[in-house]
Formats: structure tokens, C-alpha cells, sequence
């Protein structure tokens, strides 16, 4: 199946990104959000990554500056943003990236599976849920599968493929397929907890996690250290700001709860996240963001 337009449902953290590297494909791109100002949010975000990519090779002369000026229109372009579902009539493949919570993601499921057409991919963002359980509010489950991408979208090429109790082999070959027309590569996994790269990620963070709670240490320093050590590009704590702190513990819960106590959830963290202090979306977490 080709996809000729798709669909982001959601245009938080993971949203605008996403629409950003399906326009940078050439793809037309629907972006959704319940208000015009969450819309306007993603958008935003989707101009500063190709503003960023652009200058990036007019700087080093792959490019002329008028290129990257016709090139960021034609990109910006191809986004549309809304706040309804006028446009999804004629969409192959939606990538759903609402809040982590399965009331949310199943309400959504089901407004999708009305408004777009019968063959269209109905796919989701899910660090987490289950996605035979999203399925279940459509009328079309072996449609329905798992397109994990890892933050920030536009950088990170991986895209985890997550297969469904129903998923069929067709919907997993072809959600594979346009993961590699958007120039990432497609990973298949079980609708296991973590899927692959979670499992990895956030077993060696929880130790960390639980090192600096029990012994007191300040997660700045951790941070300062890890980055220091300059085998991976930030903290564990500074990351999990970026990409958002409700996100990082509900990972880390649903590990904990499924492989037990070897993953690690951070008090301080659930503190945060119940103070509404989400990192950098909120402007505070860990730190505090400009
Ligand atoms: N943040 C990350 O690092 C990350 C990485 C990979 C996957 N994910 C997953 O992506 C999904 C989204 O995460 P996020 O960090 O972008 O969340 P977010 O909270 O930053 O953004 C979610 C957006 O969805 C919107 N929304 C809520 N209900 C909606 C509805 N009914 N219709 C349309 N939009 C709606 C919200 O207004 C918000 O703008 C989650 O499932 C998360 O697990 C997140």
C-alpha cells in the first residue's frame, strides 16, 4: 500500500515532530489537536526542525540559502493543522499521538475508525499501552498496530513496529514500508512491556534513578557526570525533561509492574509529575526551561 497522505493525531512533544518528518518525506500531512493553540504549538515546532535541518546544509554549502527558503515553504507546506476531522477522509496512514492513557487513545481509535476510509493504517505512538487494546475500538483490529518513533523524532531514526494480537502481516509490512519512505528504519516487535528499546533504555536509567535517590545525590551532578563520561549526549534526568517527566514515569511504572522491582520508579519523579512540573513542556521538571 502506498501511502499518499497521512494523518498525526496529537501535536504535543511527539506530534508536530512526526508531521514535520512525514512533510520532509514529501508526504502530505494532516495534524490534529483538540484546540487551535496546541495546533499552532506543533506547527511551531515542525518550522523550527526544518528551519534548523535547512540552515544546517546552507551552512555547510549543500544548499543555497534561497534553496532552503523554497524548500521550508514547500516542507511547511504540506502540513496541514486542525482542530476536526474535515480532512482525514481521504488519509492511508494516522499516527495517533495523544496523552498516554488508554481512555484517551480508545476515544480517539474510535472518532478515527468513522472518519477516515476503510483501508486506511490506524497506528499508534504508544511508549507503552497496549495496542491490541486500542484495537478494540475499531471495527478494523487487523488494521490497527504499533509505529513507535523515539525523541526527537526528527533525529532519532528508529520506529518500533508493533504487531497486535490482530495486526495483520499486510498492515505490518506496509506500516514497515512507509516507516522507510519517511527515512527511518522499522524495527517488528511483540506488544511486549518496553517493546525492545524501553526495556534497554530504562533498565540502565532506573539504575541510575535509584542510585541517586538512595544515596542522595543531586541530579544535576548525575547529569554533569553522565555527560561528562561523553558516552551518551545528555543525562538521564535532562532527558527525561526533554521528552516529557508524565511519559518517563508511566514507562517506568508499567516496567516496574510488569518485570518487577529491577525497574525503578523515582519518588522525586512521581513528585514532580503530581505537581504538574512535566519537564520541558511545562517549563519545569528536573530544571527549570527558558
Ligand atoms: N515524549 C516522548 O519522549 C515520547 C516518545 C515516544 C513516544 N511517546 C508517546 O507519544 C504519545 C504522545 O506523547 P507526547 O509526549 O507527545 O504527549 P504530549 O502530552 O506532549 O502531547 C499530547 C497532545 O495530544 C493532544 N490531545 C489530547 N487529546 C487529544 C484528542 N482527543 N485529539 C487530538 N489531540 C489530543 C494534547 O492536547 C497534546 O497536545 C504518547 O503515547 C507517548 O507515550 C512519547
Amino acid at each position: 500500500m502506498f501511502v499518499f497522505k497521512a494523518a498525526v493525531v496529537g501535536a504535543g512533544t511527539m506530534g508536530g515532530e512526526i508531521a514535520q518528518v512525514v512533510a520532509a518525506a514529501g508526504i502530505p500531512v494532516v495534524l490534529k489537536d483538540v484546540k487551535q493553540e496546541f495546533v499552532d504549538t506543533g506547527l511551531e515546532k515542525a518550522r523550527q526542525v526544518t528551519e534548523a535541518q535547512l540552515g544546517g546544509l546552507v551552512g555547510k554549502e549543500k544548499i543555497t540559502q534561497e534553496q532552503a527558503d523554497t524548500q521550508r515553504e514547500e516542507l511547511l507546506g504540506r502540513i496541514t493543522g486542525t482542530t476536526g476531522y474535515d480532512d482525514f477522509g481521504d488519509v492511508d496512514f494516522v499516527i495517533e499521538a495523544v496523552p498516554e492513557r488508554m481512555d484517551i487513545k480508545q476515544a480517539v481509535f474510535a472518532e478515527l475508525d468513522e472518519v477516515t476510509p476503510g483501508h486506511a493504517i490506524l497506528a499508534s505512538n504508544t511508549s507503552s499501552l497496549s495496542v491490541s487494546e486500542m484495537a478494540e475500538a475499531t471495527l478494523r483490529p487487523d488494521k490497527v498496530c504499533g509505529f513507535h518513533f523515539f525523541w526527537p523524532a526528527s533525529m532519532m531514526r528508529l520506529i518500533e513496529v508493533v504487531e497486535g494480537e490482530e495486526t495483520s502481516e499486510e498492515t505490518l509490512q506496509a506500516a514497515a514500508n512507509f516507516a522507510q519512505a519517511i527515512r527511518k528504519t522499522p524495527i517488528r516487535c511483540g506488544e511486549v512491556p518496553g517493546f525492545v528499546v524501553n526495556r534497554i533504555l530504562i533498565s540502565s536509567a532506573s539504575e541510575v534513578w535509584r542510585a541517586t535517590e538512595e544515596e542522595g545525590l543531586d541530579p544535576h551532578e548525575v547529569d554533569r557526570v553522565v555527560k561528562d563520561s561523553g558516552t551518551i549526549p545528555m543525562g538521564p534526568f535532562f532527558l527525561a525533561d526533554l521528552s516529557g517527566l508524565d511519559i518517563a514515569l508511566h514507562t517506568a511504572e508499567h516496567l516496574r509492574d510488569s518485570y518487577g522491582d529491577r525497574f525503578y520508579v523515582m519518588s522525586k519523579m512521581k513528585e514532580l509529575v503530581e505537581a504538574g512540573d512535566l519537564g520541558q513542556k511545562t517549563g519545569k521538571g528536573f530544571y527549570e526551561h527558558g
